[in-house]
């Protein structure tokens, strides 16, 4: 198998290609990134020997950087590349559509060009909106109804990849994942930014009432979910991944503080997000049945898992943090906290 897998210095990317390298002998992988803020060579430094992987440094939305890529072939491409977090998109919408929209329909095209090359896009729940407490689960036949600009530009590009398996018969799996969370998640995000916040001695800002809902998967078990979608997904079909894990921020925070034995009183409430989705929440029903897929951990084993894993990488998190992260955090969080 040869396999062009975008955004591989990513969180779930960087994640990917270590299981797809360390479990199937015999694949290679070319891994396409733009190397944007949230593109960490880091994450992958322990490959970067390994025979079965090559790294081109490129722009999913440029046609020549995907053509180098998939030189010498494909059997197939998955699509991790994107602006993935939701409050930059309400800061600058415009890199989420060049990224995940045109990013997309370049890699389409391309992968139409090869003899057969399946493409698994990969995408988020996101793109179903927001659930009220009491309305069941999202399935892939939950109409898509996507809040922020970065959900739009997920569900934009859910809906050419299908497109295009339909227009032109083209073998293509769209998947759609649940919040992930676990080693190597750039601290922006809910979990790693408590976590470090945390261990810094920093404030833990909690977004509104804190009330909010999120459905919580482990990134290694949504890899494997989108490596059994990838070996065994049917063309033109969709398929949800989350781990029946609903738990709110505050809870979430609360155990980090008390996973780490840190203050409660570095908790602080601080301004909502604009049109914060309240609650997402994902059945896959379907992925169990068709793909024989099942998350592996519990959130409680998974989060104390994290928690340990930052613990024992401060340098990499802390890089991290040094970096232009601190700038963009620094402006993000005096403005919700003014
Ligand atoms: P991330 O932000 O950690 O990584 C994105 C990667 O894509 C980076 O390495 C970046 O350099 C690269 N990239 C960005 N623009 C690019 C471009 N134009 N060309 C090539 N590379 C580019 O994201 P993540 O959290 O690992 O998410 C990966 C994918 O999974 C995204 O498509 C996201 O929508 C989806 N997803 C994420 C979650 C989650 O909880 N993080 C949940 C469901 C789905
Ligand atoms: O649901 C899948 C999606 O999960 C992915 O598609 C996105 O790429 C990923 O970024 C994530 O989006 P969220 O907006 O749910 O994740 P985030 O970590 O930004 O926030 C999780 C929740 O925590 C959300 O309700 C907002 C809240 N929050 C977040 C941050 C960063 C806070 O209360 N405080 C914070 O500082």
């Amino acid at each position: 198998m040869k396999l062009v897998v975008t955004g591989g210095l990513g969180f779930i990317g960087s994640n990917f290609i270590r299981m797809v390298l360390q479990g199937r002998p015999g694949w290679s992988v070319v891994n396409l990134d733009l190397v944007t803020y949230a593109g960490n060579p880091a994450n992958l430094a322990d490959l970067e020997r390994h025979g079965g992987y090559r790294f081109v440094k490129g722009d999913i939305a440029e046609p020549q950087d995907v053509a180098a890529a998939l030189e010498g072939g494909a059997d197939a491409i998955v699509n991790f590349a994107a602006e993935s977090h939701v409050d930059r998109s309400i800061l600058s919408a415009e890199p989420f559509v060049r990224t995940n929209v045109v990013g997309t329909v370049r890699l389409l095209e391309a992968a139409r060009a090869l003899p057969a090359c399946r493409v698994v896009h990969v995408s988020t729940d996101e793109v179903y909106g927001a659930l009220t407490p009491d309305e069941p689960p999202f399935t892939e036949r939950t109409p898509l109804s996507p809040t922020s600009p970065y959900a739009a530009s997920k569900a934009a590009a859910d809906h050419l990849a299908l497109a295009f398996a339909r227009t032109h018969g083209q073998d293509v799996v769209v998947t759609r994942c649940s919040n992930n969370y676990g080693p190597y998640q750039f601290p922006e995000k809910l979990i790693p930014l408590m976590i470090t916040n945390a261990i810094e001695g920093r404030k833990l800002p909690v977004y509104g009432d804190g009330r909010q809902v999120r459905d919580w998967i482990h990134v290694e078990d949504h890899c494997a979910g989108v490596l059994a979608a990838l070996e065994r997904g049917t063309a033109g079909e969709v398929y949800n991944f989350g781990a029946r894990a609903e738990r709110h921020n505050l809870d979430i925070v609360s155990r980090i503080v008390a996973l780490l034995k840190v203050r409660p009183d570095l908790v602080e409430h601080v301004k909502d997000r604009p049109a914060h989705d309240r609650r997402y929440a994902m059945d896959p029903a379907k992925a169990e049945r068709a793909l024989g897929w099942t998350p592996a951990r519990t959130f409680e084993q998974g989060l104390a898992d994290t928690v340990r894993w930052y613990v024992e990488h401060e340098d990499w998190w802390r890089r991290v943090k040094d970096g232009s992260y601190r700038d963009f955090y620094r402006t993000w969080y005096e403005e919700r906290t003014a």
